[in-house]
């Protein structure tokens, strides 16, 4: 069968250049064949943020931003929140398949036997101020934990990745939950290994003196699925942070870190703080419109809308919705539902809106559950962080397993001075502005 090819033709040199098609997409390193100057480097393709570029091969999770579909290994995120557990799904994400009840078992077992940190973990995180930032603390003990496991440099050893893998999915519940407990002046809660991995996060967020916390079902079921939503999201921010980080070879507790640095940001996993700081802000139904055309001037953004690839619903958005119904039920409603329910609807109906197809996101419903269900506004994008951490994992093991991947470097348009020599400093002109 002919190769699928793309023919480009230099206008300036009458050259045509044949470009093999693969996976509907060309090699941006068969450009440099064009070129440019006869001494000079080859052509390259500019496209600052990733626009339409493609920086892996994947197998893990697909996104259909048209048509609003999410797939984890193939299976849709709606019957994985109806049906897995978040343990579960950590396993398909990471494994690449469905485990079996013994392979789940084991799993399980795995993971929560390294529920527990090293005491000076504790000490570590006794030296932040009363005041610190859950999520600025999570980044710098996810960092710190790499100094207490110096094996997990051994990135090229499977055995290693292995145990680093139990070690990142059991701890960032406790070192979450610790941060908090920080923040709050309430002595640190250690791991009970007979709870789900919700029950025992929730037991170490909000045990007080009783002898053995016992989670309401809804609530810990709740979190699960919200954890499943969370999971994976393919090459986002903090996925490619997590894959650039890796390429250097640095340890993944390392670059684990550095994709909960990414994540912080409002304009990614820091948008579920920044919804709910929003609807605080407008503080009742009435002051909507005048909210909305603040958002329309480019004055503010109308956080928890829009999405670089979906371009309609997020699925994830339509079960959270759900699932917000049921954790009313336990928790009662949160007033702020009312705010956002007609923050969606007058959004949905708005010219500018529609023509931009800015659709609600997964962020735009989970800050008020999770407000509802008492967690601190500033606990939201560590609420993320906890859940993501399967599929930033998964994302590293196929970065580390990929013969085709080297250190992630990109190129750039130099656009500065061209070479000039040294000017003394009484020689320099003032300073402009
Ligand atoms: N409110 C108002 N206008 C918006 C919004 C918004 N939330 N999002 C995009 N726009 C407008 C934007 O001003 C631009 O308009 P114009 O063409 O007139 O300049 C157009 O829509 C395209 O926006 P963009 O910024 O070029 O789109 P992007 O793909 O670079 O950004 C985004 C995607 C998610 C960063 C952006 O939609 C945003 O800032 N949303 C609010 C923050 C948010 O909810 N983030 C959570 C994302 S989902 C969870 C996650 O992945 O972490």
């Amino acid at each position: 069968m002919a190769k699928e090819t793309l023919t480009v033709t230099d206008n300036r040199t009458g050259k045509t250049y044949e470009i093999p098609i693969e996976h509907e997409a060309i090699r941006a390193t068969e450009l440099a064949r064009i070129r440019v100057r006869p001494d000079g480097p080859g052509l390259l393709s500019y496209d600052p943020a990733f626009m339409n570029t493609a920086s892996c091969k994947s197998r893990i999770t697909f996104i259909d931003g048209d048509r609003g579909i999410l797939l984890y290994r193939g299976y849709p995120i709606e019957q994985l929140a109806e049906r897995s557990t978040y343990l579960e799904t950590a396993y398909l994400l990471i494994k690449g398949e469905l485990p079996n009840a013994e392979h789940l078992a084991q799993w399980t077992h795995n993971i929560t036997m390294h529920t527990i940190v090293h005491e000076n973990i504790k000490a570590f995180m006794d030296g932040f101020r009363y005041d610190a930032h859950p999520m600025g603390m999570l980044v710098a003990t996810v960092g710190a934990l790499s100094t207490f496991y110096p094996d997990a440099k051994l990135i090229f050893d499977p055995e290693s990745r292995r145990i680093q893998t139990h070690r990142l999915l059991a701890k960032m519940p406790t070192i979450a939950a610790f941060a908090y407990r920080h923040a709050i002046g309430m002595p640190y809660v250690y791991p009970d290994n007979a709870l789900s991995y919700t029950g025992n996060f929730l037991n170490m967020m909000f045990k007080i003196t009783e002898l053995r916390y016992k989670p309401n079902p809804v609530l810990e079921r709740a979190l699960d699925v919200l954890f499943i939503l969370h999971a994976d999201h393919e090459q986002n921010c903090s996925a490619n942070a997590m894959r650039s980080i890796g390429s250097s070879q640095a340890d993944p507790l390392s670059a684990l870190a550095g994709a909960c640095a990414a994540l912080y940001g409002p304009l990614h996993g820091g948008a579920n703080e920044a919804v709910l700081r929003m609807l605080q802000g407008i503080g009742s139904v009435e002051h909507i419109p005048d909210y909305i055309k603040r958002v329309k001037a480019g004055e503010v953004r109308l956080m928890g809308f829009g999405h670089r690839v979906y371009k309609n619903f997020d699925p994830r958005g339509k079960v959270i919705k759900k699932l917000a119904d049921q954790v009313f039920e336990v928790t009662g409603r949160n007033p702020l539902l009312d705010i956002a329910l007609e923050l969606e609807r007058i959004a949905l109906e708005d010219d500018y809106f529609v023509k931009r197809k800015l659709y609600p996101n997964v962020d735009f419903y989970s800050g008020i559950i999770y407000q509802a269900m008492n967690f601190p506004v500033d606990m939201f994008p560590v609420l993320f962080a906890i859940p993501r951490t399967a599929g930033w994992i998964a994302q590293w093991l196929e970065m580390v397993q990929d013969e085709e991947q080297r250190i992630a470097r990109p190129r750039q348009i130099y656009l500065g001075h061209a070479q000039r020599d040294y000017t003394p400093i009484d020689k320099r002109p003032e300073p402009r502005g």
